[in-house]
């Protein structure tokens, strides 16, 4: 059953232009959905719109298929968590916890039941009668989460709660809020720019671009089959490396800036209707040495070179545009040194010189992957 329905959703604040455009999607009961998308592409306007502190200026929003555009926000059974984590200075870290369920006049007794729980479960018992200046901004995170654990509801807002947080306790929050999601059985819909915590936390990504839909699908099938030039390049890290190259039908060959010639099938450029193409290729498909037969091989000097301890990105320029190489282990290389490196033409994407579209990506198949996975788990 879908928990909540977004059906050609819009928003616009100056009645000119949209905020969010045609935003269509179902989200499955108990699922952890993400928006993802730069600043300004409409992600927290949808979860305000979803909410109901945000006004809808056309379309339709079902939450347990029931049309709730005019619901007030107490009406519709959901937590939310911001930011900024919104928690009262003046109040206790109890007090906080508890605020939203004395205003809907919940039982004295059920009151400090549900709030002993979620201080257990969050590690917040020996904090609840602080005040929020007293605790860390992890701590102060986790205030905000079991304000939206005791609320009970079975959905959970979230716009980008980690963003306040250093590197190293994000990455141990992130699981936290998934494991909590888990074994509350909730509905998320958790909003964020970083695409690490998107492919990472979410069971579906929605990619948005200036308030469009790019793409929705799980994490490893908007990886693998970007449906568009901007997908491609927003989600991986460091991402693809992308160049424009000329398409020579007569040769079945793109041609790139500084020389650089990649042959292709004549299947391959019956697909191409445009005369120029973006080529992609990931980092971590750029291989040292020479390659193998349908590989292409080049020649290029480093301008950087990172070693990361367990993997290095090499830097190198392809006519204008920088590519990064990604290999495994630690490669001290020289500056400015000529350098092998090859990558296989079966992993190369092409879009669409014009409209951007994906035209070519490489083979990946789910069912495969999962059948390998149920075969190597019996
Ligand atoms: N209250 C508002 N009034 C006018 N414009 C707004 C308002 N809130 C957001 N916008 C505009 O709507 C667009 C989407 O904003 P927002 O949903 O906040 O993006 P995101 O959360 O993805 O960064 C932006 O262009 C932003 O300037
Ligand atoms: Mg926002």
């Amino acid at each position: 059953m879908s928990h909540i329905q977004l059906h050609q959703l819009c928003k616009t604040y100056d009645q000119s232009t949209f905020a969010v455009e045609d935003a269509t999607v179902s989200i499955e009961k108990g699922e952890f959905f993400i928006l993802v998308g730069p600043s300004g592409c409409g992600k927290s306007t949808i979860l305000r719109m979803i909410a109901g502190l945000e006004g809808i200026s056309a379309g339709e929003l079902y939450i347990d298929n029931q049309r709730a555009n005019h619901l007030l926000p107490s009406q519709r059974n959901l937590s939310m968590v911001f930011q900024n984590y919104a928690l009262y200075p003046h109040l206790t870290v109890e007090e906080n916890i508890l605020f939203g369920l004395k205003v809907k006049k919940v039982k004295k007794l059920e009151r400090k039941k549900r709030c002993e729980e979620a201080a257990k479960l969050l590690g917040l018992t020996n904090y609840l009668k602080r005040k929020p200046r007293e605790l860390s901004g992890g701590q102060r995170q986790r205030v905000a989460l079991a304000r939206a654990v005791v609320s009970d509801a079975p959905m959970c807002l979230m716009d980008e709660p980690l963003s306040n947080l250093d590197a190293k306790l994000r990455g141990h929050m992130r699981t936290e809020i998934r494991q909590l999601q888990r074994k509350l059985g909730i509905t998320m819909i958790y909003v964020t720019h970083d695409q690490v915590e998107a492919m990472t936390m979410g069971d579906r990504i929605m990619v948005l671009k200036d308030g469009k839909v790019q793409q929705v699908g799980t994490p490893l099938e908007i990886y693998n089959k970007p449906k568009n030039l901007f997908v491609a390049t927003f989600i991986g890290a460091p991402p693809m490396n992308i160049s424009k190259a000329t398409v020579d039908r007569m040769n079945s060959q793109l041609l790139l800036k500084n020389d650089l010639i990649i042959p292709i099938s004549n299947e391959e450029v019956r697909q191409i209707k445009s005369d120029t193409v973006y080529i992609g290729i990931r980092p971590e498909q750029i291989s040292r040495g020479k390659g193998e037969s349908r590989d292409v091989d080049f020649s290029v000097q480093l301008s950087n070179v990172e070693v990361l301890g367990n993997e290095t990105l090499l830097s190198f320029y392809i006519g204008e545009d920088i590519w990064k190489a990604k290999w495994l282990g630690q490669w001290p290389l020289d500056l400015n040194r000529q350098t092998n490196i090859s990558f296989s033409i079966e992993k190369l994407y092409l879009f669409d010189g014009d409209t951007e579209k994906t035209v070519i990506s490489p083979a990946w198949n789910e069912t495969v992957l999962k059948e390998v996975l149920s075969v190597e788990s019996r």
